[in-house]
């Protein structure tokens, strides 16, 4: 499964995707982690696969130089007109164009998830590349308990990732892991959510 799949699976479903998570709810409970981490940043921060551009919009209002790049122009379309703040573009997590150790923080917040396991090692290599020392990365993915494993996301496959073994891939590329939470939600008892935040060791 390549980035074209992905990107024309989403750009399918977009519209659905935009009305049912094209907005940070107000009660959301992700959002202060989020702002803690990299609403106060100095510096650059990209939000990697932004979607509709909720979270960049979000960060964006919290005082961040942030801008969102993501795969599927039908994203970055609507995220420019409903978002007229922060700056989006089109691109790929995996070949980001900014220089080496200019960027302050980055979210990749359900993205890495459609990465096939065997790229995400060069992924966060890059992430690392771009980002200055104890520079934030923030992730979001589903969480498994035993293996990585591929599943039936609604929009295209997805992995689950066992939040040790993406903790371990972290340190390998150079980060250092400061925070950690796995949650599930009454709505979906069949998933588990997992949120790690990493500095660039220095
Ligand atoms: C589950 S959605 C999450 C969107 C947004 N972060 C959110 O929280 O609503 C996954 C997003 O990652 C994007 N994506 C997947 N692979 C990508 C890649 N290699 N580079 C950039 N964006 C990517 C998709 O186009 C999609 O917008």
């Amino acid at each position: 499964m390549g980035a074209d799949h992905v990107r024309d699976a989403y750009a399918a479903a977009a519209q659905q995707y935009i009305e049912l998570f094209g907005e940070v709810a107000p009660d959301d409970p992700d959002a202060a982690l989020i702002r803690r981490y990299l609403g106060a940043l100095t510096g650059p921060v990209l939000d990697l696969g932004c979607g509709p551009g909720q979270w960049t919009a979000h960060l964006h209002a919290y005082g961040a130089d942030v801008t969102g790049v993501d795969l599927v122009p039908a994203f970055v379309a609507h995220a420019r007109r409903a978002h007229p703040g922060p700056t989006f573009r089109l691109g790929s997590m995996l070949d980001l164009d900014a220089e080496d150790g200019s960027v302050a923080g980055l979210l990749a917040w359900y993205s890495l998830i459609h990465l096939a396991p065997e790229e995400v090692p060069r992924a966060l290599a890059g992430f690392r590349r771009l980002l200055a020392p104890s520079g934030v990365l923030v992730l979001g993915f589903f969480d498994s308990d035993d293996t990585l494993a591929s599943f039936e996301h609604k929009v295209v496959n997805a992995y689950r990732w066992p939040v040790d073994v993406l903790a371990e891939q972290l340190v390998r590329a150079g980060f250092t892991e400061v925070h950690r939470r796995q949650q599930r939600v009454a709505e979906r008892p069949d998933r588990r959510y997992a949120t790690v935040v990493a500095l660039a060791t220095s």
